[in-house]
């Protein structure tokens, strides 16, 4: 197992299609271009999708341009991978919010060519002595990024304990958009959800989701596919989803992102975050020797006719 470059490269890169390079804060990342023109970049560093752009089209993924990237940093923006929980610790709030997988460097697993132009890259991350006092149990966990006509992203995480251990995790996806003012959410309609900017309280979702202030709300017992609708990009963003009954929603508005030292004052205009969860009650309860894969895949289409 290594992260150097060279090293990376004899074993894993596919001629003109992956190749491995220093990214910003010369954190490792995978590149990988299809054949059309696609391109995606893949930090080591969180198995964290930064950038995912088809041929002709804006890129679908948001990148902050304050993100840190750092060793120890969280990056803000594309896909973090949240796991063991899911926002604060439940119950020590000194732990890192969002968990441990975000920040740690993860390993080359291997990297393959699929069908129809589409390449794979699977990465890997298991406990040590500095997971160990994060998280006491044992795990192994694996993040497949597929990179193609849409994106996608698993997360199997594997419980090597001798134990039943709950998990929260995330998909926390980022996403590119003309302006948040224009943009609807669907999917989501008649479904309950927990208002994270009104104490936690329980409301229903009526209509579409649109935005005009702080949003970060987690919507319960859902498997629904959503879209993005942005007429100002003409296209919507599909988000459907596998392995998770809750979705959450988040936009941090004026105040909230001016708070955030890695999030430009501006920068809320142009995102939002469609994340597929295990949250709030939908953790997962994986027995010993067993298996959770979190699953979202994302595509970019063109509005129908008539919405553009
Ligand atoms: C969202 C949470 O998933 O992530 C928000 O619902 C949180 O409450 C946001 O602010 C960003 O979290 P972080 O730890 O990356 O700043």
């Amino acid at each position: 197992m290594t992260t150097d470059l060279d090293q990376l490269n004899a074993q894993f890169a596919i001629p003109d299609r992956i190749t491995f390079k220093a990214g910003a804060g010369d954190l490792p990342l995978a590149e990988i271009i299809t054949d059309d023109g696609t391109r995606a970049t893949v930090s080591l560093h969180g198995a964290h999708v930064l950038t995912y752009q088809p041929a002709g089209q804006a890129p679908v993924l948001w990148l902050s341009e304050h993100s840190r990237f750092e060793a120890g940093q969280a990056i803000r923006g594309g896909i973090p991978v949240i796991w063991p929980w899911f926002g604060p610790h439940p119950t020590d709030p000194t732990l890192p919010a969002h968990g441990l997988a975000r920040t740690r460097l993860w390993q080359v697993l291997n990297t393959t060519v699929l069908f129809e132009d589409t390449f794979q890259l699977r990465l890997g991350l298991t406990n040590d002595t500095q997971t160990q006092v994060l998280w006491p149990h044992p795990f192994a966990l694996e993040v497949v990024v597929t990179v193609g006509q849409m994106l996608a992203v698993e997360l199997i995480a594997h419980n090597r304990a001798e134990v039943a251990v709950t998990c929260g995790a995330a998909l926390h996806s980022y996403f590119t958009l003309s302006d948040i003012a224009d943009v609807a959410v669907t999917g989501l309609e008649e479904t309950a959800y927990l208002d994270k900017v009104d104490g936690g309280r329980r409301k229903m979702q009526a209509g579409p989701i649109t935005f005009s202030q702080e949003t970060d709300r987690i919507y319960l017992d859902t498997i629904a596919d959503c879209l993005i609708v942005d007429p100002g990009l003409h296209r919507q963003i599909r988000v459907a989803k596998s392995g998770s009954h809750s979705t959450v929603v988040w936009n941090p508005w004026v105040e909230k992102s001016r708070r955030m030292a890695d999030f430009g004052d501006g920068e809320y205009r142009t995102m939002v975050c469609v994340e597929t969860t295990n949250a709030a009650d939908d953790v997962v309860t994986v027995p010993p020797g067993g298996t959770h894969q979190l699953t979202t895949l994302i595509l970019a289409e063109p509005l129908p006719a008539g919405e553009s």
